[in-house]
């Protein structure tokens, strides 16, 4: 272990090395200074575990030292050498931030006591240091293992709707693939893009509530199933809402509303849909009409981007589908089939 170190400050040569003399016996190692600026230097180069420092110096004297010091370090211990019945002095250094105070002329007994109490005080902060320093290392450990436990129902919870839902498989992923290159296209911050990947990879999650026969059925849905189908956003929530922040949770409620206020749950309009939500509303139909469903072929790619187009202002927000066209017409210029393309984005979502 590495040995403490005192600083000793005083002009007065002859005190000086009679304290330095206790400090190396006391077996510290120790420098010294001779006034309060170069005490700082060396404060400041080399670092103290204690300093005992003079109060009337020139230059810096030491109630001018012990400020800077504390300033730097508000834990620094300080013991002060004072004259005797200076109490004016020893309450202001004390104010200050000093330990301990020790009067002049200096009683070797007493020099001994304040140093190894200053020491033992010194230790004391240390402990405590590596206690909290201790602490939060593991508060960080177990948030780590909290978070994997998290995903990991997360996940649980996604391959249970995929095994309950032929159609959801690989939708999910496909659909925060997409709604990612437009996040990023349109420059949002890197806690927004984490936000839509999260709501992107859970927006159907209340899917598990809906009734099989309803969720797998082949053809057009009476009013009545719709109107059971439309539940699965809020569904979501009351799975998910204890899990994950609100932001998310509100593009995972609001990914099927439309921008002209004619979508659900909750019928908002424009710019009052979260911008994740309108997002993942052009991503999640873009995917639901270019993949084959048990009733229906996929659509070809470039009726889906008619239809895409043919809906900017009402269904969806006018400026995301021009980023989204922007991504698609230069996926089609690479002639590329669309499950390659699809894949390259996909490596971003995993
Ligand atoms: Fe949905």
């Amino acid at each position: 272990m590495e040995k403490e170190r005192i600083l000793v400050v005083d002009d007065e040569p002859g005190i000086r090395s009679f304290m330095s003399r206790i400090v190396q016996t006391l077996n510290y190692d120790h420098l010294e200074a001779s006034d309060g600026e170069e005490a700082l230097q060396l404060y400041m180069k080399h670092g103290a575990d204690l300093i005992i420092s003079d109060v009337r110096m020139p230059n810096l004297d030491g109630l001018g030292l012990l400020e800077q010091v504390r300033m730097m370090n508000p834990e620094q211990v300080v013991i002060m050498v004072t004259a005797f019945d200076d109490s004016d002095t020893v309450k202001k250094a004390l104010k200050a931030g000093a330990y301990d105070y020790i009067n002049k002329p200096l009683d070797l007994d007493e020099v001994i006591y304040s140093i190894k109490r200053g020491m033992e005080k010194v230790r004391f902060l240390k402990k405590l240091k590596d206690y909290q320093n201790n602490l939060e290392k593991q508060v960080a450990k177990q948030t780590k293992q909290i978070k994997k436990v998290f995903a990991g129902a997360l996940s649980a919870l996604a391959n249970a709707l995929e095994a309950k839902d032929v159609y959801t498989q690989g939708h999910s992923k496909r659909v925060t693939a997409l709604a990612l290159e437009i996040a990023r296209k349109m420059h949002l911050s890197p806690m927004q893009v984490e936000q839509i990947k999260l709501a992107g990879m859970f927006h159907d999650i209340g899917k598990i509530g809906i009734k099989d026969n309803i969720l797998n059925k082949n053809g057009s849905l009476t009013p009545e199933e719709f109107a059971h189908i439309k539940k699965h956003p809020q569904i979501a929530v009351d799975i998910i809402g204890d899990l994950i922040d609100k932001e998310i949770l509100d593009i995972v409620l609001y990914h099927h509303e439309r921008y002209d206020g004619g979508g659900y749950p909750a019928g908002l309009k424009g710019e009052n849909i979260p911008l994740g939500a309108r997002i993942l509303a052009v991503a999640d139909s873009w995917d639901a009409m270019t993949s084959e469903r048990p009733y229906r072929e996929a659509l070809p790619t470039a009726v889906a981007i008619e239809e895409i187009k043919k809906n900017a202002g009402t269904q969806f927000d006018p400026q995301i589908v021009d980023v989204f066209l922007d991504i698609i017409t230069y996926e089609k210029d690479t002639r590329q089939p669309k499950d390659q393309v699809f894949h390259g984005m996909l490596e971003a979502v995993n």
